[in-house]
């Protein structure tokens, strides 16, 4: 024990030190603005610890220092809950909200008002109860059965987003948040890539990893997985009095630093229910974290007292679900696929399964050590997923029912690559360090030849209308062409040798033609990424294209001339001089430069336009651009259309609803454009610097 003056001044630096870490961590994981540097939150980090190991007598449960995790448990502690913790009944369709509204109505006996409702997200984690007394938090809970959960306080404790005392001077005697645990998408990534790498056994979805880490005996494990935490409710409260409605008491735990999702809003009507679902259904995928549905719950305090409860759901809220992006369906067998670059990729055939709003016939498995990771083989129940416009994947196998199955039918031996082409029968290399094995055979295997045909005449690329994948197939057998240049040879590629193929009529034929003609001077970033080179991609197509301004200049261009090009590495650099320095490539080129299939020079003008060398980026609804129209405008004007803002950002345009891109641009200090200043600048450039 220390004397009188020393004991108060170590414990007013302790007290100091907390408040300085735990102002730091609600700036870094709550606001996601972080404010102190690493090295110096380390350094005041270590200065406490160093304290509070001299001092045990000082050190808190709520000390910052707690959060690295507790050693392990044998099992967790029961815990009742005060007020049990309920569900949600769930509604797939309009005519099912529109129904809840109506209930709603008629049990506050007014028919005809439209009734105000919080709208939230259905966050995909799990269920858990925090406990504030006096400000500080003592312990928290999983849901368990909603009467009785367990006690995962040791594990809550390192959720850093979780405050472990309350923002107020004046806390009330009791606190019960209510919110779910999560891992964020990125979070989520990064766990399964380390475990990728140590040879671990990854997790299926961040809900699975979620609940995996939070229920870990051991806090310090849970402690390294990064979880994060959204307050939606509140349970027991003592010595205060809640605001009038759901939303300001949402605002209220925003100001007790607690974390409450910026997509929590408010809505009227079963009009403003419906708007709120779709344009959440429109960034579900762009969202940090995975989400389920919305939830609605009615916006009143006593309306919803009035409202009640029926059996173990509230009558006052509800969940409207979005279409499953992930179900169970089963392997049927497993085809290899050999793409345009000769890469090898195992494709699984599945029983036919509706996910993520679409029937799903096969899922991509990526290449033979993720097949072997999974261990997936045929007659396999696996979970696949389809999430937006991404192509479905099998994310893991339910070894469970293998097992069942066995009983049945003897066990399928585990997935080998190929050692020759199933196209070719060429031998199929491997380099070290790539992840794909290939075709050795090049543009010789027809396949590849279909694909980088087919890739040549995409949309995106040179644009051959009616050259889809069954017409290069047949152009392709029949040795009508082997090159993309051939395309413009009259002497293969011309009405009478077209209508000779099958289910191919006079007029097809004529049209084919012609889409070829005009497919002609195409611009130099399509006819680039038109190309087919490794790693280059439309937007590294168009980069290029604005950097060397003509075809010559690129093919000239050594590694180092390539990396002055923004956004070009080693590998894209590797690539493309590979590429332009085979033989074969270059003769196809020279006789497409005979055909004029492209046009230089286009890329130079772009070069100077009122955007040029300038990063944008366009979030939200405008009022009359589409988003892909304003980003062909910064393109048209030399500029570049980024996905994500950053501090490389010169300009971010914001139009209605926009969300977390616009409150980052504004904490990045970020010029923010509304459509009409958006349009003065491209007409006008940036006049006010
Ligand atoms: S409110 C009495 N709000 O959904 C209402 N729940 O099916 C209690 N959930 O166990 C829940 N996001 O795990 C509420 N914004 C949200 C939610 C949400 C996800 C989960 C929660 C709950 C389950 C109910």
């Amino acid at each position: 024990m220390l004397a009188g003056t020393e004991a108060t001044a170590i414990a007013e630096r302790v007290e100091k030190l907390r408040s300085l870490l735990n102002e730091a961590n609600y700036r870094y994981y709550v606001l996601d603005a972080p404010t102190l540097p690493d090295s110096e939150y380390d350094g005041l980090l270590r200065e406490l610890q160093a304290i509070e190991v001299d001092h045990p007598e000082l050190l808190t449960s709520d000390s910052p220092t707690q959060r690295v995790g507790a050693g392990p448990v044998k099992a967790f502690a029961e815990f009742g809950h005060a007020i049990p913790m309920l569900s949600l009944n769930n509604a797939f369709s309009e005519e099912e909200v529109a129904a809840f509204d109506r209930r709603v109505r008629e049990g506050l006996d007014r028919m005809d008002a439209a009734i105000e409702y919080a709208v939230e997200p259905k966050f995909d984690g799990l269920a858990v109860a925090l406990h504030y007394q006096r400000g500080v938090f003592v312990s928290g809970a999983t849901r368990g059965d909603g009467a009785r959960g367990e006690d995962v306080s040791a594990n809550l404790r390192t959720i850093q987003s979780i405050p472990m005392r309350l923002g107020t001077e004046s806390p009330p005697e009791w606190l019960e948040v209510r919110g779910e645990v999560l891992m964020l998408r990125r979070d989520f990534e990064r766990l399964n890539e380390a475990a990728r790498s140590n040879g671990e056994k990854t997790f299926v979805n961040p809900r699975n990893a979620a609940a995996g880490s939070l229920r870990q005996l051991d806090a310090r494990i849970t402690a390294r997985r990064r979880l994060s935490f959204f307050a939606y409710g509140v349970g027991r409260i003592e010595g205060v009095s809640l605001p009038e409605s759901h939303t300001a008491v949402m605002d209220w735990l925003t100001a007790l630093n607690l974390p409450v999702s910026n997509e929590c809003s408010a809505a009227i009507g079963v009009d403003g229910l419906m708007r709120y679902f779709h344009a959440l259904g429109a960034r579900r995928d762009a969202l940090p974290f995975d989400i389920d549905g919305a939830v609605y719950k009615v916006n009143s305090l006593a309306d919803q007292a009035v409202l009640g409860f029926v059996a173990r759901a509230p009558r006052f809220a509800i969940a409207h679900k979005y279409p499953a992006q992930e179900e169970i369906t089963q392997v049927l067998g497993i085809d290899v696929q050999v793409g345009r670059t000769g890469a090898l990729t195992p494709v699984a055939r599945l029983k036919p399964v509706f996910v993520g709003g679409v029937t799903v016939t096969n899922a991509t498995l990526h290449n033979e050590d993720e097949v072997r990771r999974k261990d997936v083989r045929v007659g396999d129940s696996v979970i696949v997923r389809r999430a937006g416009d991404v192509i479905p994947e099998v994310v893991g196998v339910l070894p469970e029912r293998r097992s069942m199955r066995d009983l049945v039918t003897p066990e399928f031996p585990p997935f080998s690559m190929p050692s020759a082409c199933p196209e070719c029968g060429a031998p199929v290399i491997r380099l070290e360090g790539e992840a794909a094995a290939r075709c050795s055979n090049g543009l010789s295997c027809p396949a590849q030849r279909k694909q980088a045909l087919f890739h040549f005449a995409s949309r995106r690329a040179m644009d051959i209308e009616g050259l889809g994948d069954k017409l290069v197939e047949q152009l392709v057998e029949n040795d009508l062409i082997a090159t993309p240049a051939d395309l413009y040879d009259p002497s293969k590629v011309n009405r009478e040798s077209l209508a000779s193929l099958d289910r191919m009529a006079e007029k097809s034929a004529e049209n084919l033609v012609q889409a070829i003609k005009d497919s002609r001077s195409r611009e130099l970033p399509r006819f680039i990424y038109a190309l087919g080179i490794r790693n280059v991609g439309e937007q590294t197509a168009k980069d290029l294209a604005r950097h060397f301004g003509n075809l010559d200049a690129l093919m000239a261009a050594d590694a180092e001339a390539l990396h002055e090009v923004p956004d070009v590495g080693p590998v894209v650099a590797e690539s493309i001089r590979a590429f332009f320095s085979e033989p074969h490539n270059l003769d196809v080129i020279e006789r497409l430069r005979q055909a004029h299939a492209w046009k230089d020079g286009e890329a130079r003008r772009i070069a100077v336009g009122k955007l040029a060398g300038k990063t944008l980026v366009v979030t939200g609804t405008l009022p009359s651009l589409s988003r892909d129209q304003a980003r062909a405008l910064i393109e048209a004007e030399g500029g570049k259309a980024a996905g994500s803002v950053s501090r490389k950002t010169d300009y971010v345009v914001a139009g209605a609803e926009a969300g977390t891109k616009l409150a980052k641009a504004q904490e990045l200090g970020i010029r923010i454009l509304d459509e009409a200043a958006f349009f003065e600048l491209i007409q006008h450039g940036d006049n006010t610097q």
